[in-house]
Formats: C-alpha cells, structure tokens, sequence
C-alpha cells in the first residue's frame, strides 16, 4: 500500500516534469528542440498523468470497503459436518490452501505468480486455527466464503470471484465445522493478503480486472449427493473448473488470469473408468501426464467415485 502510494506520487512527479520540461522546450530558439522537445515532453505528460489518474482509482475500488450481511451463526460441529467439510477441503480448498495440494492448510501460495502478467502478490490465507480465522466469528467465516469480505469489510480479490459462493448452506458450514476442528499449524501469511503492485491497480482503475461478484443473500440447498448429472452440475457449480476451461467449459480465453484448460468435450470419448484413473493418477487415455501445478488433479482426485461419476455424466451431457 505505502509503495504503492510513494509510485503514485513519483508517477505524478514525472508527469509534472515533463510538464514543466514541455514549456521549457517551447521557449527555446532552436526549431527542431522547441517542436520535438515540446510534443515529446507533452505527450508523456499528458500519458503518464493519464496512468496515475487511473492508478488513484483502481487504489481507491481495492481499498473501498464492501458490504455482504453476517449470518447470525453457531456451527455445531457435529462429526457429520466434520468429515464433510473436511471432504470438501481436501478436493478443493488444498488446490489453493497449502503448498503442495495436501493437507494441512498452511496458505502461503501466491495466486499472482501464475497470472500471465505481474499484477502483485495475492497470497492464500493459513487457515489452520493458528490463522486469522480463530478471531472470526462463524457467521463472518460463512460471510468471506459466500461473498469475499473479510471481518474490516476488506475485498478478498481472489476469494471474491471464487465459485465456492455457490456451495449449499449446508456445505459452507461443514467447512466451517471442520477448519475449526483441525490442528493449528505456525505458517505466518501476509496480511492483508491482497497487496497488488501499480500495473494491478492500473488495470483495476481500467476496468480490466474482476472486481467480485455482488453478494448472494438467498440460502443455497444443494440437490441429493448421488452418481447424477444434477450432482455433478452441482459440483460444477463450486468447484473452479470453468474458471480454467471456460465457462461453457468449451476451453479458456487466451490471456486469462487462470490457466488455460483445453475443451473438456474431449471426456465424451473415453469411459467413465478413463475418466476417473486422469483425475486419480494425472494420466489421460493417451498417456499424456498432465502438470498438477496448472490443473489441481491431485485435489479434484479426492472427490469420491460417486461424486468423480456425476461429474463424469454432467460433461456427457454438455450440447
Ligand atoms: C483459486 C484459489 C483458491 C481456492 C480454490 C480457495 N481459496 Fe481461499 N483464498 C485464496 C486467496 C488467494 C486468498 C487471499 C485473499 C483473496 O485474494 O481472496 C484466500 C482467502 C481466503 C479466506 C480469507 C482469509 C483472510 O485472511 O482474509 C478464507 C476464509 C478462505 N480463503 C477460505 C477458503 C476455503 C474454505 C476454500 C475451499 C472451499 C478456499 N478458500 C478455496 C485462494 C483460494
Ligand atoms: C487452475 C486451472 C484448472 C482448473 C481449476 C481445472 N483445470 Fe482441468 N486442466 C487445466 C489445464 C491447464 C489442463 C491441461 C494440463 C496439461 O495438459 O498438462 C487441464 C486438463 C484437464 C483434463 C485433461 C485434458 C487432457 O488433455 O487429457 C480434464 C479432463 C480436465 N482438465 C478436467 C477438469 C475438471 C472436471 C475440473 C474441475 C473439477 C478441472 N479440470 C479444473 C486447468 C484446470
């Protein structure tokens, strides 16, 4: 932020020098000097100005606190919601939440190293009790899961476009039931954990990036878990998939801030058995091994085989 801000007024510095530069080279004799210098030192002026202008409001949509309402909510913490909630972190949640797509939930992983241009670090939160989750209440959890607002009403960029929104009720409070019930584990993670650098704020000021979702206020109810294309449409619905493959899961956009996943028409063609050994074990039905580090296999291949079948009969169904 501090950085941020001093780059902003250097930027400006710059721009006023080449202002006051502009009117130097108009007074000169020399015609060459006074006409190139001048429309040189001028459009610099006028371009760098422009870019700290636009700077000043992506510093100010990152830092404009957001409001989403706080469920009044006591997880009971039952050992049903633990282990699902603990289901759910495993196959999803790692993908982001630790360092190598196991437990526990250390954080740490900086989302920003995977754009396909520098736009600062965003650092996934250690949600181990040893985190900033022990001073939340329940409800502010529920709250930052549905609608990416931390407890000061700071905007949670990642967590804000995140497609976990869409989990039931139900599933957010077994996740939380279960982030509270496991072991704390030291992993100190950057706080806040957004801290984009000039370019992020020059393309957030432009409009060029997510700014998050508006929030969701009705209760979610998730269809019966079973083998079907309604469960898999569920899943869908939280896991990131389309981020990657796109949202009509036809393949990304070139240039995307998530990793470009291919058409996942492709699975038409193999076996639900084909399937489910690429999620399990990286490999497709070609022998392709397919890089963890791009696509969360190791995550996703912890859904059970009911779950994996629903998913599996959700892509045959896609037009
Ligand atoms: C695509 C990567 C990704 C996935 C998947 C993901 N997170 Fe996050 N999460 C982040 C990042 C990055 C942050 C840091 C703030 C931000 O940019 O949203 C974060 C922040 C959070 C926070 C706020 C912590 C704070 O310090 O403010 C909570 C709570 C959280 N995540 C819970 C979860 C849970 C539970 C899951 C699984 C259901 C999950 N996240 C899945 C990337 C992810
Ligand atoms: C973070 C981005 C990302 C997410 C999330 C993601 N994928 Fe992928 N996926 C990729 C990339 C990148 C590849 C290509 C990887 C390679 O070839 O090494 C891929 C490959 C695949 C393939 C194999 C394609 C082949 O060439 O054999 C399948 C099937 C697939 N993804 C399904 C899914 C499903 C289903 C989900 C959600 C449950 C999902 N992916 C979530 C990025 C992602």
């Amino acid at each position: 932020m501090f950085t941020n801000i001093f780059f902003l007024l250097v930027m400006m510095a710059v721009s006023v020098l080449f202002g006051w530069l502009t009117r130097q080279s108009w007074k000169t004799k020399n015609a060459f000097l006074k006409w190139g210098g001048s429309i040189l030192s001028g459009l610099l002026s006028v371009l760098i100005g422009l870019l700290s202008i636009i700077a000043v409001v992506g510093l100010i949509k990152a830092n404009t606190p957001r409001t989403a309402p706080v469920p009044d909510l006591k997880v009971a913490g039952t050992l049903e919601q633990i282990e699902r909630g603990k289901h759910i972190a495993d196959s999803f949640c790692t993908s982001c939440h630790s360092l190598n797509k196991e437990l526990p939930l250390t954080g740490g992983v900086d989302l920003g190293k995977d754009f396909p241009i520098p736009l600062g670090a965003f650092v996934s939160s250690n949600l181990t009790p040893a985190g900033p989750l022990k001073d939340w209440s329940d409800g502010e959890i529920f709250r930052a899961l549905r609608n990416g607002v931390d407890p000061d009403g700071r905007w949670l960029f990642v967590m804000s476009n995140f497609r976990g929104r869409n989990m039931s009720d139900e599933d957010l409070q077994a996740l939380i039931a279960y982030l509270r019930s496991q072991p704390a584990v030291e992993n100190e993670t950057p706080n806040p954990p957004d801290q984009p650098n000039p370019l992020g704020l020059i393309m957030l000021g432009a409009g060029m990036l997510p700014t998050g979702q508006p929030p969701i206020t009705d209760v979610i109810v998730a269809p019966a878990k079973g083998p079907t294309v309604e469960y898999g449409k569920y899943i869908l619905s939280y896991q990131d998939c389309r981020d990657c493959h796109g949202e009509d899961l036809y393949g990304g956009v070139e240039g995307q801030l998530a990793p470009f996943g291919p058409n996942l028409k492709m699975v038409q063609n193999w076996t639900q058995e084909q399937f489910i050994t690429l999620l399990r074990t990286g490999v497709d039905p070609s022998g392709h091994e397919i890089d963890p580090e791009r696509m969360p296999w190791k995550s996703i291949g912890r859904l059970d085989d009911e779950e994996l079948t629903a998913i599996y009969l959700y892509l045959l169904d896609l037009p």
